[in-house]
């Protein structure tokens, strides 16, 4: 083999970029006891991994920051070398949480480990992660690439061809009945949480008594949330990518009504509708 060792990657694992390195993916030892939170982008991924994380210890609001107990899989850490990292996840104690926004043919262990996806409407996704980018610190938009994005239009055109949402619902839908996957809708687990609660605790057959439960609840809540937003938005570093106030931002269904122009919204839900599957469009809603 010749090259670096990304070159020399089985290409399944993607190219790398500032949010994505595929020499983790490829060499990350799964654990049956293992969960994954796998999400499109702006669909309420450090939500459920707040969720888990609270479940799993029965409620904890003291966590410094979500990235440091329910790390990002494939996220690159520039000032650790790749050993570290892969170390760093081998000295986790069981059982692990971790999120992705891989696709399904992009994640380590899919015959292995336990897999929570969490969706929500593009729509809502796509106006989410407008703000998301104008939001970020200025160093954290440069780092990215998302300086070249300067409005809203911009913003949509660069979310419409890179596509993610729509790669990310695609490749997991054929896996939606499989019995190490469970799948929750952001707009079902804003009308009630506490059948999610429920459903989680059965499909990873932990347990907890009702007073832990009422505090997991209070610790997942969009208020509490918002009011300790630092955990959720800055790294293990302490350093954040967002300006204070932003990522933990409004929590509702519907938002894209305020910004999304008609032809903008039948663009993303034509294209919806030439990738997905019928009973895939109609379990979204779309
Ligand atoms: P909005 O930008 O629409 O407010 P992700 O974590 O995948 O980036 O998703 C971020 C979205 O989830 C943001 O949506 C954020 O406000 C929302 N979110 C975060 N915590 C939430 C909570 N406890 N309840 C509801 N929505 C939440």
């Amino acid at each position: 083999m010749t090259g670096t060792p990304e070159q020399s990657l089985d290409p399944r694992w993607g190219t790398r970029d500032p949010t994505h390195d595929p020499y983790l993916l490829a060499h990350f030892t799964p654990r049956a006891d293992d969960v994954l939170i796998t999400t499109a982008p702006k669909a309420g991924t450090t939500w459920m991994q707040n969720i888990l994380h609270q479940l799993r210890s029965g409620g904890d609001p003291e966590f410094k920051t979500i990235d440091q107990v329910v790390p990002w899989l494939e996220l690159p850490r520039n000032h650790l070398s790749h050993e570290q990292v892969l170390a760093q996840y081998e000295a986790m104690p069981s059982p692990r949480l971790f999120k992705t926004h891989c696709t399904y043919e992009q994640t380590p262990g899919t015959d292995t480990v336990r897999i929570i996806m969490s969706s929500r409407d593009p729509r809502d996704c796509m106006v989410s992660f407008y703000h998301h980018v104008m939001d970020m610190t200025d160093e954290a938009r440069a780092y990215t690439g998302y300086d070249a994005m300067k409005n809203f239009d911009d913003v949509f055109d660069s979310w419409m061809k890179h596509g993610a949402w729509f790669r990310n619902i695609k490749s997991w839908w054929p896996h939606k009945n499989d019995s190490n996957v469970l799948w929750f809708r952001y707009e079902d687990m804003k009308e009630d949480i506490d059948p999610v609660i429920e459903q989680i605790l059965e499909f990873l057959g932990w347990q907890l008594n009702h007073e832990q439960i009422k505090q997991v609840k209070k610790y997942i809540s969009f208020e509490w949330m918002k009011a300790h937003s630092n955990k959720f938005t800055e790294n293990t570093e302490g350093r954040s990518f967002f300006k204070p106030g932003g990522f933990i931002r409004k929590g509702q269904v519907g938002d894209h009504k305020s910004k999304l122009s008609p032809e903008q919204e039948s663009l993303i839900l034509e294209k919806a509708h030439t990738e997905l599957e019928p009973d895939c469009l109609a379990f979204l809603g779309l």
